[in-house]
């Protein structure tokens, strides 16, 4: 069984600040990321910023700077951004890096040596905002002017000497890749679109542009510079050496296991990129995933719409992991959802702090006071202590399976369906009552020690640092976390000391006038 796994973001245009959508892109391939790196999987995370093209260099005239400097600070945000986020990414790229253009510029030779790119002319509509050129019948006019109709974005018309990458020659290569690998465009329901798209016939695409100098140039050519989605998807292997093919990180992490992308961006991921890669006769990705948006009301967060709600700003109010697990239990996952601070007040209050946080402390005070601070040892599970553990081994396939198809809700609505499970035992079988009975006192004691660590592991990809916070009650380390430990029902060690340990969670005062 392959070992290793390779996570991708997409790598954000730093055109202005990241806001609440960037933000959720990466809280979710960390969740995958850290998920792996526990259950025993090599794992690579990238994630980076996109900064050529034309969006970028108008928005760095707009401020009257040079676009790499720019550039430079911008990216900066998006790369302190993933360090508040607290991500484990191993490597964060820019595409102005010259291990990225070197490899832009392999990959174009690549292309023109097997017939796939011709010189033309392109004469048509052109979105800045999505850097993707649109045919008549993806457009709109609104107050006299053209725009989007998906992304509402406006166009512009070019009409200047291109590059053409042979698009049309993949449409069958394409459809039949869908086909043979069902699950390579996901989540389903997003897969039509895309198939649909395809059949509807691929015109051959505009790799290149004559009237802007902000990007890579084209091998033996600059006076162009390569079509910036050319360029930005190519990240995902320039990362990894590319055209290296034999150095250790290409071979070990290409193809990708998936890349995971806002819906926005699908027909880059799962037409263009594919089609590069099948003219380059390199592997395609396993997956990609294209997750909905976060709203705000019922529209996309974006800079464009003036709606943005910056992570920063409720990470300072309310901390990270709130916002973290707030993020990937109330965003129902490949579907957009609303966010709202009052739902991440409840969520804070009920799920984090009293269902989770008060479980550890209230399990934590009656075992220092009623076994003198250790694990008991001398126990005998019953069936109430088994019907509640074995649910963890019972699942744990189950749960394996779901997150390699992404399904972070049954996850996540599996930890929330056991953590009141728990809290109903502890309370149903009465410890406090049991103090005549030593074995039976100290096996629920063990018991519910046994299933909030239990828990405490599968909750570390979600909140990962108040995770390690709870797991100092068994001196736990993170090297040490291990998700196929939660099939064993006797990792705890009797006599071993457990530890008082900080509230975990603050309830939020709600104002409820
Ligand atoms: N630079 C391109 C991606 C190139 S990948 C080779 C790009 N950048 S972006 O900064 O505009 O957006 C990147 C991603 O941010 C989107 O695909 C999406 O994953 C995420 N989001 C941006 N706004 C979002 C929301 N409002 N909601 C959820 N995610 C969205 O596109």
């Amino acid at each position: 069984m392959d070992k290793n796994f390779y996570i991708t973001t997409p790598i954000y245009y730093p055109s202005a600040k990241p806001h609440m959508g960037h933000a959720y892109s990466s809280i979710i391939a960390d969740f995958f990321a850290r998920f792996k790196k526990i259950d025993g999987f090599n794992v690579h995370f990238l994630t980076g910023t996109d900064e050529h093209g034309l969006k970028i260099q108008r928005a760095a005239e707009k401020k009257g700077v040079d676009p790499l400097k720019f550039c430079d600070e911008i990216s900066k945000t998006f790369r302190d951004l993933s360090k508040i986020l607290n991500l484990s990414n191993n490597d964060f790229i820019r595409t102005t890096e010259k291990r990225h253009s070197l490899s832009v510029q392999s990959l174009w030779k690549e292309l023109e040596k097997n017939d796939d790119i011709y010189l033309s002319k392109y004469s048509g509509w052109y979105s800045v905002s999505d850097e993707a050129f649109y045919s008549d019948d993806e457009l709109e006019e609104i107050d006299g002017k053209k725009r989007s109709i998906s992304s509402k974005s406006l166009v512009e018309w070019v009409d200047e000497e291109s590059y053409f990458f042979r698009l049309s020659k993949w449409e069958k290569p394409l459809l039949d890749h869908y086909k043979n690998n069902p699950n390579f465009i996901s989540p389903l329901s997003r897969k039509n679109e895309v198939i649909s798209f395809v059949k509807s016939g691929l015109n051959d695409l505009s790799v290149s542009r004559k009237s802007f100098t902000w990007g890579i140039p084209v091998p033996n050519n600059n006076e162009h510079v390569i079509y910036v989605w050319l360029d930005a998807l190519t990240n995902y292997i320039s990362a990894l050496n590319y055209p290296e093919i034999n150095d250790s990180m290409y071979k070990n992490f290409w193809p990708a296991s998936i890349h995971l992308i806002g819906k926005d961006i699908l027909r880059f991921h799962a037409v263009y990129w594919p089609a590069f890669l099948l003219a380059a006769k390199l592997p395609l990705p396993k997956r990609v995933y294209g997750h909905g948006w976060i709203l705000a009301g019922d529209e996309k967060m974006s800079k464009s719409k003036g709606n943005i709600l910056d992570p920063i700003e409720i990470i300072n109010q309310y901390g990270l992991d709130p916002l973290r697990y707030y993020l990937i239990k109330e965003v129902s996952f490949g579907n957009d959802g609303n966010i709202s601070k009052e739902r991440l007040e409840d969520c804070i209050n009920s799920d984090l702090a009293n269902n989770y946080g008060n479980l550890c402390q209230r399990v934590t005070a009656f075992t220092i006071k009623n076994c003198a601070g250790k694990i008991p040892n001398k126990i005998k599970f019953e069936d109430d202590d088994l019907k509640i553990l074995n649910k963890f081994s019972l699942n744990l396939d189950i749960i394996r399976n779901k997150i390699d198809n992404q399904d972070i809700n049954f996850y996540i609505d599996f930890i929330v369906n056991i953590l009141f499970d728990t809290n109903k035992y502890f309370n149903d079988q009465e410890p406090w009552k049991k103090k005549d009975d030593i074995v039976r006192l100290n096996t629920i004691i063990y018991t519910a020690l046994e299933i909030i660590r239990k828990i405490t592991v599968m909750l570390y990809p979600i909140i990962p640092n108040s995770t390690l916070n709870a797991l100092k009650i068994f001196s736990i380390k993170e090297k040490d976390i291990d998700f196929s430990s939660i099939d064993n029902h006797n990792y705890l060690k009797g006599n071993n000391k457990i530890n008082k340990i900080d509230i975990l969670f603050k309830k939020i005062e709600k104002n409820n006038d």
